[in-house]
């Protein structure tokens, strides 16, 4: 593991960011808890992506739908028959890999079609995979296809009746729903339906902290529209919805030199995707998809049609033509874009002298905290009192903090490390006229405001605005 993944895996730790789970029992294998700060962050990251592509948008709705869905949804989606990953054991060790993982995704489909030619699978895999990771020896089972899907079972009955699957996407809430949101919202094409919510895969090989685990949120939207004529008609969506995600990295502040789109090459396209392409990022462990954007044709609608009987077409208000709409789908799972935030911001500045701060400069918006209010001195019980009463006051409207303990540097620092745009300081001249101290995290510089001006003042540097503290420069 690189010496940045794992100082950012202690901090998060130690601030309260990403705890491993059910750690008191010697944890559960890349299972991760999100503890005050991640969930805080997490929650800023989903409202965020909702008021930004649900809520401001007149083309778009959102919805909720259940975990567990009627198993013939993944018949017709192509997940029970498709959803699998090649897995090979090793012999030796019995450790479990993905083919495709020893070896590069595209290097293992070239792989996969010189090995149908083969009668003897193992003999084949054992010739063309590389030794095995953990104890490098080389004597590999045939590879079978894993499916990722969590099997259940519905009820109190164990059978091939009563069997159901954790979804391993949210994608097919949004189609199975199409109709009803077409009928109660009377939408026209194009529109979207987005959704956010937990998906489930059983990996092969889960791993890099929180990047690829068993349990992990998507923020999806499946935007239908019309029917294409010809290419550049869904092309154009396609573009825009490629500079939509790429303006969502900006917002984030994520630069644009730490993301690559991959054009994902035909053969390596999943089954119900005519065009893809991912965005990856640069994690301190590689280059690694971050989001996707696919053009996943009528695929979804047309085979839900087949499967259930039901009409899930579109009837066209002006023409009375019914065809199934097309569907671009952005994706974006939210662990990876909290890790991707987390990398991007993690800052430890050299401040001359031997001197270091460790600061998360996170855009003012995504912070937990976005302000701590901090009394200069603790025991002097006129200052914590006035305080006390600034951050009743302020905390009903903003995330606070409230710090009464070590001396005004540190408690300048240990914000500085969680993000915390603002500091609020309360002294002897807060008692004699209503006027408070802000040190802002990125400069560090201070200036004085009255006391009256606090909450539309935070208001403003809390959207971005920092001009007070240049001002004062
Ligand atoms: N509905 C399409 C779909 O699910 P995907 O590329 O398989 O496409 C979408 O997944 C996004 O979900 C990915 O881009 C990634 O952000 C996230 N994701 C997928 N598998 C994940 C895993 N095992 N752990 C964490 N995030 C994952």
């Amino acid at each position: 593991m690189t010496d940045k993944m794992q100082r950012i895996i202690s901090f998060c730790k130690e601030k309260g960011f990403v705890y491993p789970n059910s750690l008191i029992y010697g944890g559960m294998a890349n299972s991760w808890d999100y503890g005050p700060l991640g969930i805080e962050l997490i929650e800023n990251i989903k409202r965020t992506w909702w008021d930004r592509f649900v809520r401001g948008r007149t083309d778009m709705v959102g919805i909720s739908s259940a975990l567990i869905m009627n198993p013939k949804v993944w018949e017709a989606s192509g997940h029970t028959s498709g959803f699998c990953d090649p897995l090979v054991e090793c012999k030796s060790c019995h450790a479990r890999h993905r083919a495709d993982h020893l070896v590069s995704e595209s290097d293992w489909k070239k792989m996969e079609v010189e090995m149908e030619k083969e009668d003897d699978k193992e003999g084949f895999v054992n010739k063309n995979l590389p030794s095995c990771p953990n104890c490098e020896k080389k004597d590999y089972t045939a590879p079978r296809n894993f499916n990722l899907m969590f099997k259940t079972f519905v009820g109190p009955v164990e059978n091939d009746a009563s069997v159901a699957y954790l979804r391993p996407e949210t994608a097919q809430g949004m189609f199975v729903n199409f109709s009803n949101v077409l009928s109660s919202t009377r939408r026209t094409l194009p529109f979207g339906i987005a959704q956010i919510g937990k998906a489930f895969r059983n990996e092969i090989t889960p791993k890099n902290y929180i990047f690829r685990t068993r349990e992990f949120e998507q923020m999806e939207i499946e935007y239908f529209i019309e029917k294409p004529e010809k290419e550049e008609d869904w092309q154009e969506h396609f573009e825009y919805w490629r500079e939509e995600m790429r303006s969502w990295l900006d917002l984030l502040g994520i630069d644009r030199k730490n993301i690559k789109e991959n054009d994902i090459p035909r053969e390596e396209l999943a089954h119900y995707s005519k065009k893809t392409v991912d965005f990856e990022y640069h994690y301190p462990f590689g280059v690694k998809e971050l989001y996707g954007l696919a053009y996943r044709t009528d695929y979804d609608l047309k085979n839900h049609e087949k499967m259930s009987g039901e009409n899930m077409k579109y009837r066209d208000p002006k023409t009375g033509e019914e065809y199934w709409p097309h569907v671009i789908e952005p994706t974006f799972g939210v662990e990876r874009t909290l890790l991707a935030v987390i990398t991007e911001h993690y800052d430890e500045e050299d401040l001359g002298d031997g001197d270091k701060r460790t600061v998360l400069r996170l855009p003012f918006f995504l912070s937990p905290v976005k302000a701590a209010v901090l009394p200069l001195l603790k025991n002097k019980s006129e200052l914590t009192k006035k305080a006390g009463e600034i951050f009743e006051e302020l905390s009903c409207d903003i995330a606070c903090h409230y710090d009464e303990s070590g001396s005004i540097g540190k408690r300048y620092r240990r914000q500085d490390e969680i993000g915390t745009p603002v500091c609020i300081t309360i002294d002897h001249d807060t008692i004699k006229d209503d006027t408070v101290t802000l040190r802002e995290r990125d400069s560090m510089k201070q200036v004085r405001i009255e006391k009256s001006r606090l909450k539309e003042v935070l208001k403003d540097v809390v959207k971005g605005d920092t001009s007070l503290f240049r001002q004062d420069a």
